[in-house]
């Protein structure tokens, strides 16, 4: 394959060479991270350079957008195992080339034996580790059965998506700093959190360029490989996850195992100026706060105002504060209790919800009512389209960075943290100060509320982006802000995800910021009564665009992780 540098983006020109790239092509001991390409015919952008590059080479040998992406999840959970995953859970929106939009929800679900008080101690009070440490903190993982419901869009034989993946922890892949810093971090808690010891520790720390090799984590995906859903669901797999909670106290059986069911939802899609935005439904509230925050935006001058002013950040503030209380007090899984979608989305309703917006005046979450939601920031996203018509936006968690940090001994894979995105306690605030409601509490089978936001832009039902980011609560507004600096703003791509960010989410009543969010705008919103933080980086953003008139395809990743395009 050649490369040509213009301008600073990679353009693959050689089609026919791309194509014959086999699985040992993806060198895994020699590779580097791409942030910006542009391409004419398939792209795939996700956190990590080899998985990308894994997704680009299903796409090169005659898969869709939907094939790369059930191959780049399954390369994530080897060479991102912070939070690429097969024990922890995700969510799928696509726009198919028959016009078709499609939302896959492979959400983790609480244990048959799980109940409302579970994390709770004697007094009534919440025990954090509880649902945050170990096996008692996992939901039944589903992202093996989202890869599977996703097979019926795709084209190519389940084995040869799944081959590179065994290939990466079987011959292992070198890492780089950001992964030896994530591995040398919690060390402690690999320690502590298994009966058994992980690949994940060895004597001296973690350094960029060592090799991370995963036996058993390629026998169990060579099961998988085999024998399809009951590979992990079942047989060997199943009884050592069982294994392991009861060495830990875990309460997940080997019939939540076997009853455990990925579910086809209908997408969200809405109209913003002439654009329609496709993407997740509850149990995300991504898509619905997502579709609230553009309602409430959409009737002001944004594109006037300017990127950044302070008027276009106060408006995309106050939306926030009242979609993130709007979503404390109605959303959880729709199985379990009854959310009024069509009123909170009404663009009467919209319009009334900013009435009381002052220009120049900060507003107050003692006025605005509801109560919020507990979230982990570590979750991860990709972005595909492919050469057909097809676009896939992917984002898939373990919940915290490595998950409840417990591997299953003998099958390799981390399980998910996944109940801690339950209201342990309704109305009681978790480790983040975040305020949860009964509509999130906990119930058996019940899936938790999330934030995971994959999301398509539509342009005359031709796909125009695929986004998204990794964030927990922070997902939504990184998305809306992604959306407001294309769409509004102008901006590339790279741009549009790399321009610094900020954030409120009703509780606590601030407006987090980046560290490098200018000080003049921060002094600007505190003149207007704002009480403005600075925080670490907001989220990981996924794009790539579709460009109508050249139909090049930009794809870009973040800046603010290993985050890597590939394409052809
Ligand atoms: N665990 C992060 C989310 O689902 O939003």
């Amino acid at each position: 394959m050649r490369y040509l540098i213009l301008l600073g983006m990679t353009v693959c020109t050689l089609h026919t060479a791309c194509a014959q790239q086999k699985i040992n092509d993806l060198h895994p001991y020699d590779y580097t991270i791409e942030k910006d390409i542009k391409v004419l015919h398939g792209a795939v952008v996700s956190a990590h350079p080899l998985a990308s590059r894994v997704g680009a080479m299903i796409l090169q040998q005659g898969g869709n957008a939907v094939d790369a992406a059930i191959a780049t999840q399954l390369a994530l959970a080897v060479v991102y195992p912070g939070a690429g995953n097969i024990g922890g859970g995700g969510f799928l929106v696509g726009h198919l080339k028959n016009g078709r939009n499609i939302a896959i929800d492979y959400r983790e679900t609480a244990p048959a034996k799980a109940y409302r008080d579970m994390y709770l101690d004697s007094a009534g009070n919440p025990v954090t580790q509880l649902s945050l440490d170990g096996p008692l903190a996992a939901g039944i993982p589903g992202t093996v059965a989202g890869l599977f419901a996703s097979m019926k869009y795709a084209k190519l034989p389940f084995v040869k998506l799944i081959d590179p993946a065994i290939f990466l922890a079987e011959k292992g892949f070198v890492i780089t700093a950001a992964d030896a810093e994530g591995l040398n971090t919690y060390k402690g808690d690999f320690e502590k959190l298994n009966t058994t010891k992980t690949v994940f520790v060895k004597n001296e720390p973690w350094k960029a360029g060592d090799t991370l090799v995963q036996k058993e984590l390629a026998h169990t995906l060579t099961l998988i490989r085999n024998k399809g859903t009951a590979g992990f669901y079942q047989g060997e797999t199943a009884a050592n996850m069982v294994a392991e909670m009861n060495r830990g106290k875990g309460i997940i059986s080997l019939q939540d195992l076997k009853n455990y069911k990925a579910r086809e939802r209908n997408a969200v899609a809405f109209n913003y100026k002439g654009y329609t935005i496709v993407t997740m439904p509850l149990p995300s509230s991504g898509g619905i706060c997502l579709q609230q925050l553009m309602g409430m935006v959409e009737n002001y001058p944004l594109s006037q105002w300017g990127f950044q002013s302070p008027q276009s950040i106060q408006l995309m503030v106050e939306a926030e504060r009242r979609a993130y209380a709007d979503r404390a007090q109605f959303l959880g899984d729709p199985d379990f209790v009854k959310v009024p979608m069509a009123k909170l989305t009404d663009k009467k309703y919209l319009a009334a919800r900013m009435q009381d917006f002052t220009p120049g005046k900060a507003g107050s979450s003692d006025h605005t009512k509801a109560g919020v939601f507990p979230e982990s920031e570590e979750t991860t996203h990709l972005s595909i389209i492919d050469d057909e018509g097809n676009a896939i936006a992917v984002t898939t968690t373990l919940n915290g960075h490595f998950g409840s940090r417990t591997v299953v001994a003998k099958s390799g894979f981390l399980l998910n943290n996944e109940m801690d995105d339950f209201s342990v306690k309704p109305g009681v605030p978790n480790m983040y100060g975040l305020v949860g409601t009964e509509a999130n509490s906990i119930a058996p089978h019940k899936r938790m509320l999330s934030s995971m936001t994959p999301t398509l832009v539509l342009q005359q039902n031709q796909v125009l982006y695929s986004l998204g980011t990794p964030g927990g609560s922070t997902i939504i507004t990184s998305v809306f802000q992604t959306l407001i600096n294309a769409l509004e703003f102008g901006m590339s791509p790279s741009d549009a995800i790399n321009k610094p960010k900020f954030h409120h989410q009703w509780l606590p009543d601030q407006v987090a910021v980046e560290p490098d969010f200018p000080d003049s705008t921060i002094q600007s919103l505190e003149g207007m009564g704002y009480k403005v933080v600075k925080r670490g980086y907001i989220g990981r953003t996924e794009i790539i665009k579709r460009a109508p008139e050249s139909r090049y395809l930009e794809a870009s990743g973040d800046k603010r992780g290993d985050d890597s395009a590939a394409g052809y």
